[in-house]
């Protein structure tokens, strides 16, 4: 059990994104998907409302997806150039895997929207976790498309958001570590009340 649970650590302290574009084939096979995607569910809820889901693009459906990002770029830029359409073509074949992970609130309920949006992004870590767990790296992004209403329309309806495109693969090249915040700067001790008697 120890070793488990030091084997656990090490898997949250090595854990890094993947570049969507950089993330090739082999990808997580169907059952390793399934394995992910129930990881994700293990995610603190409260109220039990699992205000997310999360909606898979398979392969077949890329060049779809990619017809569908070019239609909802072309809402608000009426002629967009050659670059900007080869980008979304490329965005849209990324990766082995896609993963569209929507917000999914419960609105006017008594748990505020914000801690369901807040277990969603708790959800979407889980799935990364998982996937770099079992081998793989995963890739959250947003972008443009992300806050867009035709995109949106795809996936699902508001309140629904799009959380992020989840791209999950194997690593093209060795993921190299970035900056990370120094635990001195982020977490610090509660100085107290200051009470006007102190
Ligand atoms: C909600 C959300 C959206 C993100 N969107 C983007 C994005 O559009 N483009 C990008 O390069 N990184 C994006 N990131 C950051 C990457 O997922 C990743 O965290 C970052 O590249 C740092 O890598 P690391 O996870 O290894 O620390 C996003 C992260 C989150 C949580």
């Amino acid at each position: 059990m120890l070793n488990d649970r030091s084997s656990i650590l090490s898997l949250l302290e090595t854990r890094r994104s993947g570049r969507p574009r950089d993330l090739v084939a082999p990808g997580p096979d169907p059952a390793e998907l399934r394995r992910i995607l129930a990881a994700a569910m293990r995610t603190p809820d409260h109220g039990k409302l699992h205000p997310w889901r999360f909606v898979r693009v398979r392969g077949d459906q890329r060049e779809a997806f990619a017809a569908l990002l070019q239609r909802a770029y072309r809402i608000d830029n009426s002629n967009p150039g050659r670059l900007e359409i080869d980008a979304h073509e490329r965005f849209a074949h990324q990766a082995p895997e896609l993963i569209v992970a929507l917000s999914s609130p419960t609105p006017d309920h008594k748990i505020p929207v914000w801690e369901q949006e807040l277990s969603c992004g708790a959800a979407c870590m889980n799935l990364c976790l998982a996937a770099h767990a079992l081998g793989y790296a995963a890739g959250w992004v947003t972008g443009w498309a992300a806050y867009s209403d035709a995109v949106l329309a795809a996936f699902g309806k508001p309140p629904e958001r799009i959380a992020g495109f989840i791209f999950l693969g194997t690593p093209g090249a060795p993921l190299e570590e970035r900056l990370r915040p120094n635990p001195g700067e982020v977490v610090s001790d509660w100085p107290g009340l200051v009470t006007e008697r102190s």
